[in-house]
């Protein structure tokens, strides 16, 4: 990656009276960052910043958010567009190369894809090795991981073609683990990929076909799914993506490096929080209870927070939960379904952002506040929401680790802390304890 910052000023640091020079950069886009690179070795100290919140850890050309405007765009083109417009694949090769293809690129693309659908049959045993009633995120970290055991020894991450290969590997084997998972997890046998049917046709078809009847994907859930797995894609540095960076950058297997990732997004406060608010929206129920659990989320003594609300980054409406919202509204009526806890959404919405406390904390709905809903009515349990989320997540996660691995100033990740512990003392035998 051939760096794009340029200088654009110096800020000064005084410490005891002495100043020292820090360049000020600037990016393409978004806020200018103060380089503090060369701090500890003029000043002999180190800056404190826990979770992260005024750091950038990197340079990166993939994703930019303006969370003040709700904007979000991969390689500069806004999600709104790439959702209705494109496909997950064209969007995974956007992601990975920085341009959209064009048609033989798109075509050649998909086909690589395709060819790596299956799993090693040795996979297989590994699911055989789980609890039937295995969490099927537990499984997708231990597969996903478990992969590395297949491809390592060959791999030599230095090697552009062979990140490419492992890159293709792990976009086309997602939707076939994820689906093993969900499918052993109910007890039902495999579904092999299908490689005439297109990304999001096909993963459905692993999901929801079994042997013993015929299963046509229809093609408007077909396409929502894809508008999903568009909305998912990536979101610049956030919690996994920058723990798959911090594994990678030890030069660890992708595949570990990706496990680690999907470890990360199981939390309720990432990728978690679908889940988490569609059980919320079903102990709420009915409109009439809302303003109690807002009285809740308002409480400092609860803990409750409202789920699919807030957002680190974004300080306004979260652009992929208004594409998620419409995605909901198309799926059900789709469907015929007549949900009320899709009123609940909708009443709790509106309640919210004209509540004070809301407002002021700039507390919007985020992706997770309508996903769950659709994803139900796709007919998947709770269960399965983070899976989906993973493996959309994943040609972000390897995108960012290609990235990184190609950026003349990547370092091994190594943060320093504020120690407040033990001062040094001697050791005591028990026996004077
Ligand atoms: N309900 C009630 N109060 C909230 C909420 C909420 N959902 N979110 C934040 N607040 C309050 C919080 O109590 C704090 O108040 P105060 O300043 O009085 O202490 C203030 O808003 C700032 O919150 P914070 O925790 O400092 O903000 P953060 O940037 O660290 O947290 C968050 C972001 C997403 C973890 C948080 O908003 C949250 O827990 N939301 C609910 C979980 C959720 O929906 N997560 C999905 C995130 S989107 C998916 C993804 O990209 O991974």
């Amino acid at each position: 990656m051939e760096s794009k910052f340029t200088q654009s000023g110096t800020a000064q640091i005084t410490i005891d009276g002495k100043s020292y020079d820090l360049p000020i950069l600037k990016g393409t886009s978004g806020a200018e960052v103060i380089d503090i690179r060369t701090l500890n070795k003029q000043t002999g100290k180190f800056t404190f910043d826990p979770g992260f919140t005024s750091t950038a850890s990197t340079e990166s050309q993939i994703t930019f958010i303006n969370g003040a405007e709700g904007d979000l765009r991969y390689r500069g083109y806004p999600i709104e567009q790439l959702a209705e417009k494109s496909t997950f694949l064209e969007t995974s090769y956007l992601l990975m190369h920085g341009e959209l293809p064009n048609t033989s690129e798109l075509k050649q693309f998909t086909d690589t894809i395709t060819s790596h659908t299956m799993l090693h049959d040795q996979v297989e045993s590994f699911f055989y090795g789980f609890r039937r009633d295995a969490h099927p995120m537990a499984m997708m970290v231990g597969t996903v991981g478990a992969l590395s055991a297949f491809y390592h020894d060959d791999l030599d991450i230095e090697e552009e073609a062979q990140r490419d290969l492992a890159s293709h590997r792990l976009i086309a084997k997602m939707p076939t683990i994820a689906a093993r998972a969900y499918k052993y997890s109910i007890g039902q046998p495999a579904v092999h990929p299908q490689n005439d049917l297109s990304y999001s046709e096909n993963f459905l078809n692993m999901c929801f076909s079994v042997p013993a009847e015929k299963y046509a994907v229809n093609p408007i859930i077909a396409d929502a799914m894809d508008k999903i797995f568009i909305l998912h894609a990536d979101h610049e540095q956030n919690a996994s993506t920058s723990t798959v960076r911090l594994a990678g950058s030890s030069g660890a297997n992708p595949y570990a490096c990706i496990a680690s990732g999907i470890a990360c997004l199981w939390g309720p406060s990432h990728g978690g929080a679908n889940e988490a608010c569609l059980k919320m929206l079903n102990e709420i129920g009915t409109v009439d209870r809302i303003p109690e659990f807002i009285a809740r989320a308002k409480d400092r003594n609860d803990p409750f927070r409202l789920m699919g609300f807030g957002h680190r980054v974004y300080k306004n409406y979260d652009p992929r939960a208004r594409v998620m919202e419409k995605t909901c509204h198309a799926v059900l009526k789709e469907l015929n379904i007549k949900n009320p806890v899709l009123d609940v959404a909708m009443a709790l919405e509106d309640i919210a952002l004209n509540d004070p406390y809301f407002v002021e904390k700039k507390l919007y709905p985020n992706v997770d506040f309508y996903s769950g809903i659709v994803l139900s009515a796709l007919g998947f349990p709770t269960s399965m929401f983070t899976v989906l989320f993973a493996l959309a997540r994943t040609v972000g996660w390897i995108s960012q680790w290609n990235e990184m691995l190609e950026d003349p100033n990547q370092r091994i990740g190594r943060p320093r802390q504020l120690f407040t512990g033990a001062a040094a003392r001697d050791y005591v035998p028990a026996s004077k304890r």
